[in-house]
Order: structure tokens, then C-alpha cells, then sequence
């Protein structure tokens, strides 16, 4: 297969796990532990190439994104050492990439900021994603209108409604370029799994009454989402990702609660559905999810940019609505997961169109 050319917009955590897995698959011979798909539409992972990287971290700009991925605050599992990849991160715009907690901990570039488009053009990348900080609203569809200057597919990490925005999403589809968003969700995470376990419960005919879902962990992305300001359309991902499964109004609370520095990396999700089945009875279920959240996301993100790829080797433009179901929280189409993954595949195979 030919290789597909992947920009990072946004060298965080999420693509540390995404350049370290993808390396990893190249020693292996192609191969990679853990993934819901070895093939998708004949690309494997390591297929992957990575051809241009964009962040505004005095630490990261001007490093080889083999080294940059290692610099702090980046602090995910290092499964891979000593890497050279070639590609130098970019000194982007900063926009409004950094809130109140961020500036405290990350010194901006002082270079002057590239034109992102002709980056994206010149390193004749095939699929962008934006992994930039929630809440980034501007910078997030600065960089989508970008791609669609470049001709970039978008595969958008983070909950700004671009993919999900019918205006958006029709530009997407008019100019030509594929689109696969919002927000990853991860591979065994909080939301698939809190959404499963409604479902499972509504299937099995108990009436719910209340559902939380609390998370914490000690990166970055943490620290950030404590600014509550920057969290409306991550509140409202996670939240309509469990709601869109039970087919009545169910008390909710989901988000992200705390920041807790020595996690580091490590996201723990606490999860409880409360309801009533047969005679009025009542029934609880509370559990706790341990995981290293970038590398929940990077087996997904595999997936999605293999399916962004395919999407332009047959022109398809605009939201590719299977493959955002399968990897997406919030989507333009939401399907339990059982089904996201029938049509992901049926769109690998060619028997739909997106
Ligand atoms: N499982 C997961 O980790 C997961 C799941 C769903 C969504 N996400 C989202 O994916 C995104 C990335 O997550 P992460 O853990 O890598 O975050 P991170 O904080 O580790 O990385 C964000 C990176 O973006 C850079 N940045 C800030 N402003 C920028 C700008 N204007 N242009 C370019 N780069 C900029 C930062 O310097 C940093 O390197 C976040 O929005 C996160 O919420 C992650």
C-alpha cells in the first residue's frame, strides 16, 4: 500500500502514544498489539508516515517530533527511545490554544509563526489531526479552514463541533476534503463504556434514574480542563455520547473533575447508573476504569486516519460518518458500538460510501 502522509497538529501526549506506537509497528514488521483492525481497507499502521508537526512549546518547536514527543510537560508511557523522524515541529499560531493553567506551565516560541497551509502543502500530508488543548475553539477551525485551503483530510481529536456542524461539514463536503470528528473517544474508555452499560441496562429493560461519571488524571489535558470555561463542548460530547444510547431523559453529570499531578498520565474514570428493573427493585453499578489515556486514544486515531485515507483515495469528501461513529464521541451520526464498527468495516470493504 502507498504510505499515508500524516500531519500532528498539537505534539501533547495523544501523539507521543500515536508516533510511538506507529514506530513500534514498523519494528514489528507492520504489526501492532492491541488494535480493533491489523488492516483497514489494506493499510496497517505502519504504513503511517509522519510528515509535518505543528506546536507552539518553546521545548517542542525546532525538535525533530521524534524528540519533541518526549518533552515535558508530555509525561505518557515511553515505549520507544532515541527516535529521529525527520520532521521538524513548526512553530504554529497560538491563538487560543493556551487558557489560564496551560500559560503557567508551557513558554511559547519566540520564532515567528509559519503559514500552516503551505506547510501543510509542501509536506504533501494526506490527513491532518488536530490535537490542540479543549477548548481551543478558534485554533481548532483555524486549522480546519487550513486543511481545506491544503486539501488535508481533518481528523479532529477534540470536542469543537466541526465534523458535527452541518455548516462545517458542509464546507467539508463542497471543497472536496474528508472530515472525521469530534472528540476521540477511546478504545476500552469511560465513554464507550459508560454508553455500553446504559444501553446493556436499557436493553435489559431497567428504567434508569441517575448516571455520573467522574474523571481525573495529571497531564496536561487535565490541567487545562480545570478551567471549566474551556469545558462547555467537552461536557457536552461525553454527556450526549451516554445520553444518545438511552431513548429517555436520564439525570447526567459527566466531565472531567480534577486534576491530580502524580497520575501523570494515568486517567482513573469513576462511573455509577442507578435505576429500577422488575417490580420496582432497585439495582447500582458502580465502577472504576485505570488507563493510560493517550495510548486509549492512539489505536483509535489509527483507525481514524487509515479511514481518512481511504476517504480520499476515493474522493469522498465531507464527514466520513461510519469511521466518526467507530472512533468519535461526538459525530455527526452516533451509533452503539456494535453497529460503528459493522459500518466502519462495510466502508473499509467498499460497500459504502462513507
Ligand atoms: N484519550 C485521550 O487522551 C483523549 C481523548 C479524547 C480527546 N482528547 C483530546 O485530544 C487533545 C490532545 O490531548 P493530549 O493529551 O495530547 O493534550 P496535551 O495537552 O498533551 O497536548 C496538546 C498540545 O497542543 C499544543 N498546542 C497548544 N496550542 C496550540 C496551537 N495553537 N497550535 C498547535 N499546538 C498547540 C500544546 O503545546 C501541546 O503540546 C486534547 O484536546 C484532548 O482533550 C484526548
Amino acid at each position: 500500500m502507498p504510505s499515508i502522509r500524516v500531519a500532528v497538529i498539537g505534539v501533547g501526549n495523544c501523539a507521543s502514544a500515536l508516533v510511538q506506537g506507529v514506530t513500534k509497528s514498523k519494528e514489528n514488521g507492520g504489526g501492532l498489539e492491541g488494535l480493533s483492525f491489523e488492516k483497514l481497507g489494506g493499510y496497517s499502521p505502519s504504513d503511517i508516515e509522519f510528515v509535518a508537526a505543528f506546536d507552539v512549546n518553546k521545548q517542542k518547536v525546532g525538535h525533530d517530533l521524534g524528540e519533541a514527543i518526549f518533552a515535558p510537560p508530555n509525561n505518557t508511557l515511553k515505549i520507544t527511545s532515541g527516535l529521529k523522524l525527520g520532521v521538524e515541529v513548526k512553530r504554529a499560531p497560538v491563538l487560543d490554544g493556551l487558557g489560564k493553567y496551560l500559560k503557567e506551565m508551557i513558554t511559547v516560541d519566540e520564532r515567528p509563526e509559519v503559514d500552516v497551509a503551505a506547510a501543510l502543502r509542501e509536506s504533501r500530508a494526506d490527513v491532518a489531526i488536530n490535537y490542540v488543548p479543549v477548548g481551543s475553539e478558534r485554533a481548532a477551525r483555524f486549522y480546519a479552514e487550513e486543511c481545506l485551503k491544503a486539501g488535508v483530510a481533518y481528523v479532529n481529536a477534540m470536542p469543537t463541533f466541526i465534523a458535527s456542524d452541518p455548516e462545517w461539514e458542509k464546507k467539508f463536503r463542497e471543497r472536496g476534503v474528508a472530515i472525521i470528528g469530534d472528540d476521540v473517544m477511546s478504545q476500552f474508555g469511560a465513554t464507550v463504556l459508560h454508553k455500553t452499560l446504559a444501553r446493556l441496562m436499557v436493553d435489559r429493560g431497567v428504567r434508569l434514574k441517575q448516571t455520573y461519571q467522574l474523571n481525573v488524571g495529571g497531564d496536561t489535558d487535565f490541567a487545562n480542563m480545570i478551567e471549566e470555561s474551556r469545558l462547555k463542548t467537552k461536557r457536552i460530547s461525553k454527556t450526549s455520547a451516554v445520553q444518545s444510547l438511552i431513548p429517555y431523559s436520564v439525570p447526567t453529570r459527566i466531565g472531567p473533575s480534577d486534576y491530580i499531578e502524580f497520575l501523570e498520565n494515568r486517567k482513573y474514570a469513576y462511573i455509577m447508573l442507578e435505576g429500577t428493573y422488575f417490580g420496582g427493585a432497585p439495582v447500582k453499578l458502580e465502577l472504576k476504569l485505570e488507563v493510560w489515556d493517550a495510548y486509549n486514544s492512539a489505536g483509535v486515531m489509527i483507525d481514524a486516519v487509515r479511514a481518512a485515507k481511504l476517504a480520499k483515495d476515493r474522493a469522498v469528501s465531507g464527514a466520513v460518518t461510519s469511521a466518526a461513529a467507530w472512533t468519535m464521541k461526538h459525530p455527526p451520526i452516533q451509533m452503539p458500538y456494535e453497529e460503528a464498527k459493522r459500518a466502519i468495516t462495510e466502508f473499509a470493504e467498499g460497500k459504502r460510501e462513507r
